[in-house]
């Protein structure tokens, strides 16, 4: 189904479940240990009254996988003679035995290495033996000679200079900046670093792989079923008909689990050298040189505006590196839409570098992005003794600034603003920093602009009601701890009049149509739009089945009512089995190119800085989101909470410290990669201005989860600097930037 403004929304009225605060109708599953994640998979519930575990995978054995000790450079020797000896091992890939593998375009470097090294932990071999300790043990016993490239590129610093624009439309320009910035009466130019991160989502990668003859199903942990199953089937060489993909449960993603990774491929190839179902996690450890990570940026921007505060002229310009053949961080992106202003550039420059392969990382570009240039905002702001609120009200646009032609769908970042900066007291910050002060500590408040993209993605599904007047629901969809099952629920439900409790939700199988997936804060917007055609497509079936005209069937109570007449469901569906519909929705190009689709908020930040030991506390956090419809308030608030946390991870801690002689991140586990807790963050809160956008999708909803994370790292760092004076450029702000130059007052 085309999604059509003007006819495929569904109204207002007949929405009873979407937008209720229901709690996740997967959660009794996840609490009582009856949801099984991938690593711990061989056991499907079925059921008490079907008998309880059904076993899938009986005899499944373990895969460990060895990751590279050098950053670049080639395999010379490899002796596997000890770690076949060792006790319980049943079998030993590496790419000397694996057969021809391809290599699939989501992924940049290769997912088993040798003879060749392009990362530090790129997997070189995946032992398999009987017991888990069995297989670690043995994958210890490789013995590799390794000969070392002297010529790896591991500092982005000393790379930028050779770094060219990140292919052609790279950069982008509207009027003449240099010349509105040389006569700009007030300039900021300030250059920012934001470090390499990593996901650290709780669930490690894994997957259990078994073939069947020459199928092959793998439980796996991916935000994207489809991705997935294309691009295992195209790294095997196999047709795509003969793999299946099942990703029913995720710990988390972040879009680290967007692409098929080492676990997925390593599984398969194990399973079939063991002749048997083969299990394979990436332990912790080797997770943030295996997989993919965000890239760290260089940005430099530059503003300028008249002493009224309007931006005359805006550059960012973002420089990043990755593998041969990779992407940058589109650090840029947002300063193209955020604010208004006739001359503009934006630019990103790519280096080729021999880190471990960067990709996405939840909200990639804008994360960075907005964190450097709502900081520069803040300075801005200073610098012409501007409200830093006013100075953003003072920019906003209804246009693409790029293009005056194209318009918002809906914009409301000033509501945010205003909204956010009445609810958090605003009013009462002093305009000068460093002037609060609560006994030793500093207090101070800072705010940034939130902003992050809505896309329309293809999405499909398939609805079934049977003899009872159950409904199901099956699509490809993932629900990565967002609450997927429970808004494919209440959308379902609504459509066919059903209470929640007649609706069963089926998500992540290769078998069922292909969704949207779960990415980019792209995921509930299409998912359930996809879910809205299946069952529009419903409706017309028992409509026809019981003689009336569809667009005058009303679905409500378990019934139908048509021309004075009512039915109940069940007698819709009748003797003759389930009633099964399959469809998706699709969105016209027309529509993306006449309007932009973006969603909108505001973050409000309260810290406490110790004046002696520069120790640095969030005490409060306030965000305003305008995302289109809210479709459940309790799963929308989760996502942006996680965002903000986030956030604070960004601005305080996160940093994967490169070892620039060697070609690694060492801190490569949860011990030295710090991530926010709860006792970092005691207050957080969310409010949503929830107002339907029927131009984004079926049931007027935008992206969302994402946008908490766009602007909340910059408000954190904003409100360190309005509490100590002190502004640190590079990032995170840790204390050993800020005690040196802190004022310590008596
Ligand atoms: Mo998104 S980058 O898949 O969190």
């Amino acid at each position: 189904m085309k999604f059509d403004p003007s006819s495929t929304v569904v109204p207002d009225e007949a929405l009873r479940q979407v937008g209720q605060p229901t709690p996740r109708v997967d959660g009794p599953r996840k609490t009582t240990g009856t949801a099984p994640y991938a690593g711990e998979w061989t056991r499907e519930w079925a059921g008490e009254s079907a008998g309880g575990w059904q076993d899938e995978a009986p005899g499944a054995a373990y895969g460990w996988v060895r990751g590279a000790g050098i950053a670049k450079g080639r395999i010379a020797a490899l002796d596997l003679s000890a770690a076949r000896a060792a006790p319980g091992v049943l079998a030993i890939v590496t790419a000397d035995n694996a057969g021809a593998l391809d290599q699939a375009p989501r992924n940049t470097a290769r997912l088993l290495g040798g003879p060749a090294i392009d990362h530090y932990h790129q997997a070189i071999a995946v032992v398999v033996a009987t017991t888990l300790e069995q297989a670690r043990e043995a994958a210890a016993l490789i013995d590799v000679r390794y000969e070392e490239s002297e010529a790896g590129r591991f500092d982005l610093a000393a790379e930028r200079t050779k770094a060219p624009l990140a292919g052609e439309d790279a950069c982008t320009q509207a009027g003449d900046f240099d010349a509105a910035f040389a006569a700009a009466p007030v300039q900021l130019d300030a250059t920012y670093t934001t470090p390499d991160e990593t996901h650290a989502m709780m669930e490690p990668h894994a997957t259990l792989a078994a073939w069947d003859g020459d199928r092959l199903t793998v439980w796996t942990s991916t935000q994207m079923v489809d991705w997935c199953r294309t691009d295992l089937a195209r790294t095997l060489k196999m047709p795509k008909e003969k793999v299946r993909v099942r990703s029913p449960f995720i710990g988390g993603g972040f879009g680290g689990k967007l692409f098929l990774r080492a676990d997925t491929l390593l599984a398969a190839l194990a399973a079939r050298a063991a002749g048997r179902p083969v299990r394979v996690a990436l332990h912790r450890p080797l997770m943030a040189n295996n997989t993919t990570h965000r890239p760290a940026t260089i940005q430099r921007i530059r503003l300028g505006a008249g002493r009224d505060g309007r931006l005359t002229a805006i550059a960012h310009e973002s420089w990043s590196g990755d593998q041969p053949g990779g992407q940058p961080e589109t650090a840029v992106n947002q300063t193209r839409l955020l604010y208004a202003g006739a001359n503009r550039r934006t630019a990103m420059y790519l280096a080729e570098m021999d880190l471990p392969e960067g990709n996405s990382m939840r909200a990639p570009g804008e994360a960075p992005g907005m964190m450097a240039l709502e900081i520069a905002m803040d300075e801005l702001a200073e610098r012409l003794g501007m409200d830093p609120v006013a100075l953003r009200l003072a920019n906003d646009t209804e246009v693409d600034p790029e293009h005056p032609e194209r318009r918002f769908t809906q914009r409301r970042l000033a509501n945010c603003l205003r909204e956010g900066a009445q609810r958090f007291g605003w009013a009462q910050r002093p305009a000068q920093p460093g002037l609060r002060r609560e006994g030793r500590w500093a207090i101070g408040w800072g705010m940034a602009a939130a902003f992050r993209n809505h896309l329309l993605m293809k999405s499909a599904a398939r609805v079934r009601l049977d003899a009872q007047g159950r409904l199901t629901v099956e699509t490809d969809m993932t629900d990565i701890g967002t609450g997927s099952y429970t808004i494919v629920a209440q959308t379902a439900a609504d459509l066919l009049g059903l209470p929640l409790s007649q609706v069963d939700v089926r998500l992540g199988d290769s078998d069922w149509p292909v969704s949207a997936g779960s990415g980019g804060q792209f995921g509930a917007a299409n998912a359930t739009g996809g879910v809205y055609a299946a069952c529009m497509k419903l409706r017309d079936m028992i409509a026809r089945r019981l003689g009336v005209e569809p667009v005058r069937a009303e679905f409500d109570g378990g019934c139908v009512r048509a021309d004075g007449r009512r039915f109940t469901l069940t007698e819709a569906v009748g003797e003759d089995g389930p009633l099964v519909a399959e469809d998706g929705i699709d969105y016209d190009e027309k529509l993306s190119a006449q309007w932009q689709h973006s969603t909108y908020g505001a973050h409000f930040v309260e810290v406490a800085v110790h004046v002696d030991t520069a120790e640095i506390r969030v005490r409060r956090m306030l965000a305003v989101c305008a995302a289109g419809r809210i479709l459940n308030p309790i799963t929308a608030r989760s996502q942006v909470i996680g965002a903000m946390t986030m956030g604070v991870g960004a601005a305080l801690m996160e940093e994967l410290a490169v070892d620039t002689r060697r070609g690694l991140f060492i801190n490569h586990d949860l011990a030295g990669y710090e991530v926010p807790v709860h006792a970092d963050i005691p207050a957080q809160e969310v409010v949503f201005l929830d107002e339907p956008d029927t131009l984004a999708s079926p049931l007027a909803a935008k992206g969302l989860a994402e946008l908490g994370l766009c602007g909340a790292a910059a408000a954190v760092a904003n409100a360190v600097c309005h509490a100590t004076g002190v502004r640190v450029r590079d990032y995170p702000v840790t204390l050993d930037k800020l005690i040196a130059q802190e004022p310590h007052a008596a």
